[in-house]
């Protein structure tokens, strides 16, 4: 007899609720997930649960099917099961029963879990027969995000092979199109749309790293959900290693969108007593796809160590000089940078041991006594005496064949089979999972922060885990590896308080809650051209917020695309970031340095507002054409921009609407930097010469304000102020 017979929880935060049945001892099943229906009481949370028994199906189990979070096949699931492992073929589908629930610390026995409400929930439970032991701790914050996560224990004792531990959260059968991300280097979150159908849509990340074509946020929603409205459910699973995303409609009906670790053959054999805990899995509800973002958001600022400094502009080395270190050259763009109030300046990839170009060097992680004969102090001097922060660009995980690390050690080569894996950029991966390796790379780092003056690391990683394993055995090691990766950044940041560490792996590909526990910027894309990262603005938003993400104008011609843009262009993309430069000023005209002091004047006047508030973005009908925006949490002003992607087939777009004010304020809505666009761009009447115009907030997202004819690849930034009169 369980001690549960009737047990039901209700989480609810910030409008919505997530309902919990817990009853008769089995695992957690989602009674409802979405909007806050208001206080409920004993009778409805019955009613409620009886209200989704489904009744028995012709030909089928006798009994009522029964999803929990960890969907688990004795129930008659035929989905995705929760838990895959045995015991060389024994106890391979585990029946757990409930045998403890924790509400907001407290331990709760059978009849207080009656309707309780708490914001974190951990269900105890244990399969005695299979010799496993279960901990599900299901939390809801403030910002209405969701998440869960399983942690397994072998309670046996013989060892317990564990292929995978997904966790699935039920959606409405409503839900009829999916939205997710694919795609490569250079071209980060490509959003990718379609009908739900019966069937599995399965993203699978194999790349030992988040990957650049993760799925992101997997979301499900209402036929035609946009922007602005339409309910829709999203996840994300919070893993920078092997992981996946799915969506799934059985047969019988019930649609759920599911993630966790995906682990490689063999890769975790439990130990008796010995407990493996999956990613957390985060889920956010929201009526458009904008409220879903903006939840993540909140979530995301409301951490302890989310950045709550003023994100400094940026000044990045790499397109600027690549591999050629030369002391007086970046001394120059040092000065220059300084002038047009650039506020960090990061030396990238070249600096250290043999690495005059990408085939060696990796892993020794002393300066280059070539490159830099008398270290890195004379730059870091000046950086400091401009009034700049310094920041170095690191590549710890990796190691080039052709170094003194990998002629010492070739055995931390992370490899299997007796072979090393093919190379990918001349380099393989070192085995942070093996202590002396990961102690190696430590101390390096350790000795490079204390002798510089150094507040910033951008670490890159630049390769997949191919053939990743621990050698001479080959053991797969990428959930170790991933682990290490945490640890190591987690044990700096300690070591050194204030160090800010950007996540890059050759553009965006290590972006996801997990490895944004430990850093503190993504590196959005390889990619700056701002045709490209408008899309990729646009759409990374969806998990992270503006501040988050580095955000740079590049040359004119840009290195990636070879696309020629304005410098209007550029940064009226990249202000909606954290803003950087990554261009060799020293070919910058003087006029195109006194308009980047201009943008740069903007940026660090209002990114308080770029960086606080609310993101909005505008379905159009017009596929050329988009709006973007912030909203100032308390509404007082805001930030827009109106963007050409392409020539329109329309002779004028017609009225734009920007979302997201106080309808009943009365706002000045001026263009900003509107000298700087193509004489072609005819201003509107409205624009009064710059002075703009003051209407009210319902009426600038409902009729809307007249957009110029704008040229392909143009953009105009309204500055929103609310009229205090
Ligand atoms: C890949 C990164 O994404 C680039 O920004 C740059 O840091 C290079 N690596 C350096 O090798």
């Amino acid at each position: 007899m369980t001690e549960y017979p009737e047990a039901r929880a209700v989480l609810r935060a910030a409008g919505v609720a997530l309902v919990l049945d817990i009853t008769g001892g089995r695992l957690p099943s989602v009674l409802h997930w979405g909007a806050d229906p208001g206080a409920l009481g004993t009778a409805d949370l019955s009613a409620l649960a009886e209200a989704g028994v489904s009744p028995t199906r012709p030909s089928s189990p006798d009994v009522p099917s029964y999803l929990a979070i960890l969907p688990e096949p004795w129930t008659g699931w035929l989905g995705t099961p929760g838990l895959v492992g045995s015991r060389s073929g024994r106890a391979w589908s585990p029946k757990f029963t409930v045998t403890g629930i924790e509400a907001d610390g407290v331990e709760l026995h059978g009849p207080e879990v009656d309707a309780v409400e708490a914001a974190r929930l951990a269900v105890r439970a244990s399969d005695e027969q299979a010799s496993l032991g279960l901990e599900l701790v299901i939390e809801l914050d403030p910002s209405g995000v969701l998440r869960t996560r399983a942690t397994v224990t072998n309670t046996g004792d013989d060892d317990f092979q564990l292929d995978a531990l997904n966790l699935a959260l039920p959606v409405p059968q409503h839900v009829g199109e999916t939205l997710d991300f694919a795609g490569r280097w250079g071209k980060e979150k490509v959003p990718q749309r379609q009908p739900i159908t019966v069937g599995t849509h399965r993203r699978e990340g194999r790349q030992g790293r988040t990957g650049w074509g993760a799925a992101g946020v997997l979301h499900a929603g209402a036929p035609g959900f946009g922007f602005a409205s339409g309910e829709v459910w999203g996840i994300h699973t919070a893993w920078s290693g092997n992981h996946v995303h799915y969506l799934e409609r059985v047969n019988e009906g019930e649609t759920v969108l599911g993630g966790g670790e995906l682990l490689l053959p063999g890769e975790v054999r439990l130990a008796p007593g010995q407990a493996y805990t999956s990613p957390w899995l985060y889920g956010a509800y929201g009526d458009g796809l904008d409220e879903v973002a903006r939840r993540f958001h909140r979530l995301m600022r409301a951490r302890p160590q989310h950045p709550s400094s003023p994100r400094p502009v940026t000044l990045n080395t790499w397109e600027a000089v690549y591999f050629d270190h030369d002391l007086p050259a970046l001394l120059e763009l040092a000065e220059l940078a300084a002038e047009l109030g650039v506020e960090r300046f990061v030396l990238d990839d070249g600096w250290f041991g043999s690495r005059r170009d990408d085939t060696s060097g990796l892993g020794d992680w002393t300066v280059s006594v070539d490159a830099w004969p008398n270290g890195l102090t004379p730059l870091i001097d000046r950086v400091t005496e401009l009034g700049m922060r310094f920041g170095l660009w690191v590549e710890p995980e990796m190691v080039n064949p052709d170094s003194e690390l990998a002629r010492a050690h070739p055995e931390w080569i992370m490899a299997t089979g007796g072979r090393l894996p093919i190379e990918a950029r001349h380099q393989q991966v070192l085995n942070l999972a093996i202590p002396e390796a990961y102690d190696h790379i430590r101390d390096a780092l350790v000795t490079l922060l204390d002798e510089n003056d150094i507040s910033y690391l951008k670490w890159d990683h630049n390769r997949d885990l191919v053939d990743a394993g621990t050698q001479p055995g080959g053991r797969p090691a990428v959930h170790e590896q991933t682990l290490a990766f945490y640890r190591l950044v987690a044990e700096l940041k300690q070591r050194f308080p204030g160090l800010e560490i950007e996540s890059c792996s050759s553009g965006g590909a290590r972006a996801d809650l997990a490895a944004l526990e430990h850093t503190d910027r993504i590196w959005v894309s390889d990619n700056i051209d701002p045709l490209d990262r408008q899309q990729m603005l646009r759409w990374t938003t969806q998990l992270l917020p503006p501040e988050l993400l580095g955000s740079h104008v590049a040359a004119g011609v840009n290195h990636t695309t070879g696309r020629q843009s304005s410098l209007s262009f550029r940064a009226a993309t990249a202000v909606f970031g954290h803003f950087g430069i990554e261009w060799d000023l020293r070919q910058a005209t003087a006029e195109e340095r006194a308009q980047l002091r201009e943008w740069i004047a903007f940026y660090t006047e209002h990114r308080a507002l770029l960086h606080g508030g609310d993101v909005v973005r505008l379905d159009h009908t017009d596929p050329t054409l988009l709006v973007n925006g912030v909203v100032a949490p308390d509404k007082s002003q805001a930030i827009y921009a109106y963007v050409s992607l392409a020539m329109s087939g329309l002779v004028t777009p017609g009225r734009v609407r920007l979302p997201g004010l106080d309808p009943q304020r009365r706002y000045r809505v001026r263009p900003v930097f509107a000298e700087s666009l193509p004489r072609i761009a005819q201003p509107p009447a409205w624009w009064n010469g710059g002075e703009g115009v003051v209407l009210s907030g319902g009426l600038i997202a409902s009729a809307g304000l007249h957009a110029p004819y704008l040229p392909p690849e143009t953009a105009v930034v309204y500055l929103v102020t609310e009229e205090r009169s």
